[in-house]
């Protein structure tokens, strides 16, 4: 069993996935609008088996800074989506021995979009994570999904550039990284 915390901020409680969520999870990534531009070739989800497995798969993370969290609202615990932080797959062909990055990543229900929700999560996700020693984080984008680049550059993340060195496709780079402490 996982390692895995809760992280709150204002309006949000990122927790982790629990079989109870299958329907929710399952209503997300049966979404075309919502797993479109995921990785290079996007499937939707089709059966509660499949959003049962995923979920088991979730809570097997067992680190004390990645994670895959669903995303509620504070107030009354309803559902809105998926924060994920974990290492992030290189494309075939990268040198092994290529260092580890951790990648961040938002999935909302289209319901929930438009409310400043993935921001927040994940800016109180990657407080929550540089407070732990994590110092650098990488997000990837399909070079179209302007909504996520628009939640990078609210993120204060800085763009560097398309690449192709990830998840076999081109995207867009982003980076955070921790503030280092003044040396006084
Ligand atoms: C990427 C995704 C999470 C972005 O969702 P989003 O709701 O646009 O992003 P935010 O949560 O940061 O919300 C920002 C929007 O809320 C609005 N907003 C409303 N209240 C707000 C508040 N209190 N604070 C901040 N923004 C607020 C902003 O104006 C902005 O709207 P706009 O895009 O019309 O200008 C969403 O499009 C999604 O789930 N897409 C499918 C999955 C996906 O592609 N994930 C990324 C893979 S790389």
């Amino acid at each position: 069993m996982g390692r895995m915390r809760t992280i709150v901020s204002d309006r949000l409680r990122l927790r982790p996935w629990q079989d109870e969520d299958a329907a929710f999870l399952l209503d997300l990534e049966s979404r075309w609008e919502v797993v479109r531009f995921l990785g290079s070739q996007p499937t939707i989800m089709h059966d509660r088996e499949s959003a049962l497995a995923s979920i088991a798969r979730r809570r097997a993370i067992d680190d004390p800074v990645h994670g895959i969290w669903a995303i509620t609202t504070a107030a009354d615990g309803r559902l809105i989506g998926n924060f994920l932080l974990k290492p992030i797959p290189l494309s075939a062909g990268e040198p092994a021995g290529t260092p580890t990055e951790v990648e961040v990543g938002w999935h909302l229900h289209p319901d929930s979009w438009g409310h400043g929700y993935a921001t927040e999560a994940a800016s109180a996700a990657l407080t929550d994570a540089f407070s732990r020693g994590l110092t650098r984080v990488i997000a990837v984008t399909h070079p179209d999904n302007r909504a996520s680049q628009a939640v990078c550059r609210r993120l204060g993340m800085a763009y560097l550039g398309r690449t192709t060195k990830y998840y076999d496709m081109p995207n867009e780079l982003f980076e955070s990284e921790a503030v280092k402490p003044q040396l006084v």
